[in-house]
């Protein structure tokens, strides 16, 4: 059952020093400084509109854009977080295109500054946000695609033992041109307990 509605998301959901929370008018500036000192780093990856050049990510107010994605989750059809270390904002995880029906699926993307990379907070805070999808909203499905050049990414994946559903020939356009991408998925019967004990067991 859909249970979610903005007002009931635990304020953090965490595991140690990592944790997901909804994000907020007041996490704009952060993020556009982020996303400023981190362009070289997150460019190759970064979604695009074919034949709109578009702004620089970091350029443009990211006020807007919040209060789009905390609208869309509002009306439950996305769920937008960032990500943090000891309370800091490192990066953004969202779980977009939720649909329920017949399909109870979403997808997930996520990006965290150069800075903090290789601390394995990026797999932490997708299992919390895998957890929070099935057992909070109910969903059966989360997927990630990724490009296949992107090795850090795919590392991502691995560690939470997400199964390979195939390549999406030219399925989205990222950084100027429509790339191919492997999908990754999940379904809530495949986890035994939580998708952050199963990251832990298989670290183990
Ligand atoms: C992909 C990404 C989210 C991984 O996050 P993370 O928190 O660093 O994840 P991890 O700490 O588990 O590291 C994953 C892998 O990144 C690589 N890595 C580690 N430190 C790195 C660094 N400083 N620079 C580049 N890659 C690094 C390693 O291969 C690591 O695997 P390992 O743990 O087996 O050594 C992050 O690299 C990122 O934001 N990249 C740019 C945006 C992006 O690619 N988004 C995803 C689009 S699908």
């Amino acid at each position: 059952m859909f249970t979610d509605a903005a007002g009931e998301l635990p304020s953090t959901l965490s595991a140690g020093r990592i944790g997901i929370r909804l994000i907020r008018r007041r996490d704009a500036r952060v993020l556009e400084r982020l996303l400023r000192e981190n362009r070289e780093w997150l460019s190759p990856w970064e979604a695009t509109y074919p034949g709109v050049p578009g702004p620089n990510p970091g350029d443009v107010s990211l006020k807007p854009a919040i209060k789009r994605m905390r609208q869309q989750h509002a009306e439950g059809r996305g769920v937008p977080f960032v990500i943090t270390y000891d309370e800091e904002v490192v990066g953004q995880l969202s779980a977009s295109d939720l649909s329920r029906g017949a399909l109870w699926s979403a997808s997930i993307g996520y990006w965290i500054a150069g800075g903090h990379a290789g601390r394995g907070i990026t797999p932490t805070a997708v299992a919390l946000a895998i957890d929070y999808l099935f057992v909070s909203i109910g969903l059966h499905r989360v997927e990630i695609c990724i490009r296949p050049e992107n090795a850090a990414s795919l590392r991502i994946v691995e560690k939470l033992g997400m199964r390979y559903e195939g390549r999406r020939l030219r399925y989205i356009h990222i950084d100027g041109a429509w790339r191919d991408h492997d999908s990754f998925a999940v379904t809530r019967e495949e986890v035994q307990g939580s998708m952050l004990g199963r990251l832990e067991r298989l670290a183990g």
